[in-house]
This record gives structure tokens, C-alpha cells and sequence, in this order.
């Protein structure tokens, strides 16, 4: 069976623990010749440039494909533009805004035989290529993930659930504040808590920080959500991750945040700008952990 990677937790612990190994090793050229379909429904710029540049960093070549070119569900069904795609790459990555094509896309595919991986690149249920940069960040930081307090301050979103995931598969602690009606559900809960994880959930930021290790924060307004603006500006009025906030934390915490940033909403200037931010090796760990990912999948040939 093809190995798809639609959420963090389509790998085990043991998994996500090679792929991050995988990707602070030598490129192994797992794509040689070979090609990598990336498709947008939303904008992007770390994670087109960043699988974009793993996937020559591997040998292969990636052809970019905007949603609107490729028009999935208006030019053509999205089962049939994956099947298309897999007659002539190795992998079909996306970033969609309903998760169910993702699923669509791979249950096609593995009815149709290919063996072609279908990764997500955003979904607005998932981002699981950020919660492995993510990760590979907080082990260079702190040389360990396990027993790790990540506090993740904010909307209940993509980025937090795939981050509170990878962190259970990790072994670090996640407390996550977010205000009323933006909080994870209890089936997010139910699936962390079902890989082992230690999850808190919160209204008080101020809760959720102390004494922790890694403060996270992500946007208020997620792509799609731009309608919701400014009802979610007053909802998330006194969750900015800023200084006063972050003296909470512990001595040597670091700060995380997937960007794009919106100084003075989600984070303070001075917070992302500030001595204890790890933004831009986080941005740049985008680049190293899609490539251990696809090296994961092409491993001994698809998986
Ligand atoms: N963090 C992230 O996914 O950024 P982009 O939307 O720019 O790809
Ligand atoms: N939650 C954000 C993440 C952007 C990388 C969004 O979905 O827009």
C-alpha cells in the first residue's frame, strides 16, 4: 500500500523520528530523473520554495501547478487530475483548501494502482510538512523533543493540530490557549491524546506559557478565513504573544511561529524580531524537512 502523507500521524513515532534523521543527512539522489507535482489552491512562499528546492536537492525536478491552472473540481474532477499527474511523477503534493481532496486525490490513485505518495502541503484541517520543521527546529534548539513543553498560544487551527500530533509522537507536552469557539475539538483531543500525548487545553495564555520550553503562535485569520477577519481580531484580543507574555516562560524558552507573521496581531514585533525567535531557522528547516520526507517515501522505491 502507498504510504500517503495527509497528517503528521500517517507516521509512526518511530517514522517521524527517521525522517527527521533523513533530513539532516546527505540527499541521497532518491528522485533522479524523476518529477514532483506541487499544486496550490492557496498562496505560498516557504513551502513552494522550500519542496520545490528538496525535491532538486534530491536529484528530481518539481513543476509548480497554481490551483486555478489546474483547477481541481471545476476543469476536471480532483481524482482525475491526481491519476493524470501520477502518470508522470514520483509524487503529487498540495495545498488545498478542503482536506477532503487530499483523501480524494489518494483514494484515487491507490484504486488506480500507481504507487505515487499524495502529500499535504497545507490543508485547513492539516499542515504536517510545518509540524516536521517544526520539530526538526525545537531538537537543534534543545537537543530533544522528548519531555519538551511546547505552549502554543492562538487559533485551534491547521498548524496546531498537526503540531499537537507530532508532538505526542515526539514526546514533548502541549498546552494550547485559544479563546472560546476557536479552541481544537474534542475529537482533535481524543486523536492526540489516542498517540500518547500529554494535551492541555486552555483559555489563559498566560496558563499555557509558564515555565514552558517552546512558545508557538500562528495567524488569527488562516487563508480562507479572510471573510472572519475582524471578528477574529476581537475574538483573539489579549492572546498576542509579546514580551510580558513571554516573561512567563521558561529561562531559555524559544519562539516559534510557521509564518507569515502579522506583527502587533498573533505576535509582537519585538517577540518575532526578538533574541529568543527561531523563525528564520524554522523557515529554513521547511527546506531540510521536505526533503527528508521525500526521502522517507522514495526510499527502496515508493513506499
Ligand atoms: N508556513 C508556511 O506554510 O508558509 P507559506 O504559506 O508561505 O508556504
Ligand atoms: N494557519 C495558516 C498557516 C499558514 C502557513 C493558514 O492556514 O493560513
Amino acid at each position: 500500500m502507498t504510504r500517503h502523507f495527509l497528517d503528521v500521524d500517517d507516521l509512526s513515532a518511530q517514522e517521524l523520528e527517521v525522517v527527521l534523521d533523513l533530513a539532516e543527512d546527505k540527499p541521497p539522489p532518491v528522485l533522479a530523473g524523476r518529477g514532483v507535482a506541487l499544486i496550490f489552491e492557496h498562496p505560498s512562499n516557504r513551502t513552494r520554495n522550500a519542496t520545490e528546492m528538496a525535491v532538486v536537492q534530491l536529484g528530481g525536478h518539481p513543476v509548480t501547478i497554481s490551483g486555478s491552472e489546474v483547477g481541481l473540481d471545476r476543469r476536471e474532477p480532483a481524482e482525475d487530475v491526481a491519476r493524470v499527474l501520477a502518470g508522470y511523477h514520483a509524487v503529487i503534493c498540495a495545498r488545498v483548501a478542503r482536506h477532503p481532496t487530499l483523501e480524494r486525490m489518494a483514494a484515487a490513485i491507490d484504486r488506480a494502482g500507481q504507487a505515487v505518495p499524495v502529500v499535504n502541503l497545507l490543508s485547513d484541517l492539516a499542515h504536517p510538512c510545518q509540524a516536521l520543521a517544526d520539530l526538526l527546529t525545537i531538537r537543534q534548539c534543545l537537543g530533544t523533543t522528548r519531555d519538551v513543553t511546547i505552549a502554543y498560544v492562538g487559533d485551534g487551527n491547521n498548524v496546531c493540530r498537526s503540531l499537537t500530533k507530532a508532538a505526542a509522537l515526539a514526546g514533548a507536552r502541549c498546552r494550547v490557549a485559544s479563546p472560546a469557539g476557536h479552541t481544537l475539538s474534542d475529537a482533535d483531543l481524543d486523536a492526540v491524546r489516542a498517540l500518547g500525548g500529554d494535551l492541555v487545553l486552555t483559555d489563559q495564555p498566560a496558563q499555557a506559557v509558564k515555565g514552558a520550553d517552546v512558545v508557538y503562535t500562528d495567524v488569527w485569520t488562516s487563508m480562507g478565513q479572510e471573510e472572519e477577519q475582524q471578528a477574529r481580531r476581537d475574538a483573539f484580543a489579549g492572546y498576542t504573544v509579546d514580551r510580558h507574555l513571554l516573561a512567563g516562560a521558561g529561562p531559555d524558552a524559544i519562539v516559534l511561529h510557521c509564518l507569515p507573521a502579522h506583527r502587533g496581531e498573533e505576535i509582537a514585533a519585538d517577540v518575532v524580531d526578538g533574541p529568543r525567535s527561531r523563525v528564520w531557522q524554522q523557515a529554513t528547516n521547511r527546506m531540510h524537512a521536505a526533503r527528508g520526507l521525500l526521502a522517507w517515501l522514495m526510499q527502496d522505491g515508493p513506499r
